[in-house]
């Protein structure tokens, strides 16, 4: 039996291709520049899974060029880039890779409100310029951590993690989401529930776990920066386009909100001249980037294609109706 055809996009990680190349025939993009649309057009028109990442899109002009697809395996938890009823319509599966990357991007989400607050960006910038004179009283004075109220917008698994941070610091801990969890997830997390726009007038950290749908896109418009206490700061590790940009820059150049730690922005890789400010602090979409979480969401991504080929379900599948009844 020949094995699967299979194009992953990327080199991924040894321990993923070791699980892949056991199972399959697989082409993997290692170019140092990432492939072009053209490039993986060209490269998927015969195969039967791809792996991909979330900077490529898979949608219908995609789906419509791999008439053998079986699988798209998202080396991410977040699937914006996929068209996923397009992928069911043509009875493709679709997978992601959640549960691994939860503590290793509200880390991340800690590092961000943290290097904001304590203006980490301007310090380093300042102990390497030569510049510095010493010690002084009022010299990078920032906010406090501990002790501030953190807001949480989206209390799913990376939601909650961010919130089991700060007990450590005595913060008090509000979230908000499309529903209130149980009462005992809620008593664990020492998190009250309160409406979007209550969160945002009470904390002094907001920080986004949001999914990119088209309810949440653009949800922090520029009137809900701007019910934000001036003292606040805002964090955005989910997706760029949860944000109005335009309307966070308003928001920074009014003084209506104190700063801001992004990781993620409406047209990656582009960001907005007008976010590159002293008190906002930025990150090139690395949340998830430890060593350990790659290779796991690597690994999960490798094992949702090759648990299809051995004819079971693939463990994350997006579009389990797929399939029903085989
Ligand atoms: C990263 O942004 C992810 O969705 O996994």
């Amino acid at each position: 039996m020949p094995k699967p055809r299979v194009l992953a996009t990327r080199a991924l990680f040894p321990e993923a291709r070791k699980i892949l190349d056991a199972a399959c025939d697989v082409e993997y993009i290692a170019t140092a520049e990432r492939p072009s649309r053209a490039d993986v057009l060209r490269r998927v028109k015969d195969k039967e899974a791809l792996i991909c990442l979330l900077t490529d899109k898979v949608n219908d002009e995609l789906l419509r060029n791999a008439p053998k697809l079986r699988i798209v395996s998202n080396v991410a938890v977040g699937f914006d880039n996929i068209d996923v009823p397009a992928c069911t319509k043509r009875g493709v599966v679709a997978t992601n890779t959640p549960g691994v990357l939860d503590e290793t991007t509200a880390d991340f989400a800690w590092t961000l409100m943290m290097a904001v607050a304590r203006r980490i960006g301007e310090g380093e910038a300042l102990a390497r310029s030569g510049k510095w004179t010493g010690w002084d009283l009022d010299q990078l004075v920032g906010a406090d951590v501990w002790d501030k109220t953190l807001g949480v917008v989206g209390f799913g698994r990376i939601g909650r993690a961010m919130a089991r941070r700060a007990s450590g610091f005595q913060m008090k801990v509000l979230y908000t989401d499309a529903q209130r969890v149980a009462e005992d997830v809620e008593q664990a997390l020492h998190a009250e529930f309160r409406d979007f726009d209550s969160l945002l007038a009470e904390s002094d950290y907001v920080s986004v776990h949001v999914p990119l749908t088209p309810e949440t896109q653009g949800m922090f418009s520029s009137p809900k920066f701007f019910r934000m206490k001036p003292t606040a700061f805002f964090i955005n590790t989910s997706r760029g386009a949860v944000v109005d940009e335009a309307g966070l820059v308003a928001a920074l150049e009014a003084g209506k909100i104190a700063g801001a730690g992004l990781d993620v922005y409406e047209n990656e890789p582009f960001i907005l001249p007008g976010l590159k400010r002293p008190n906002v602090v930025l990150a090139p979409h690395i949340a998830s980037a430890s060593l350990e979480t790659r290779t796991k969401m690597a690994c999960i991504a490798a094992e949702n294609v090759t648990a299809l080929f051995r004819g079971q379900r693939p463990p994350n599948m997006l579009n389990p109706e797929v399939l029903n009844g085989k």
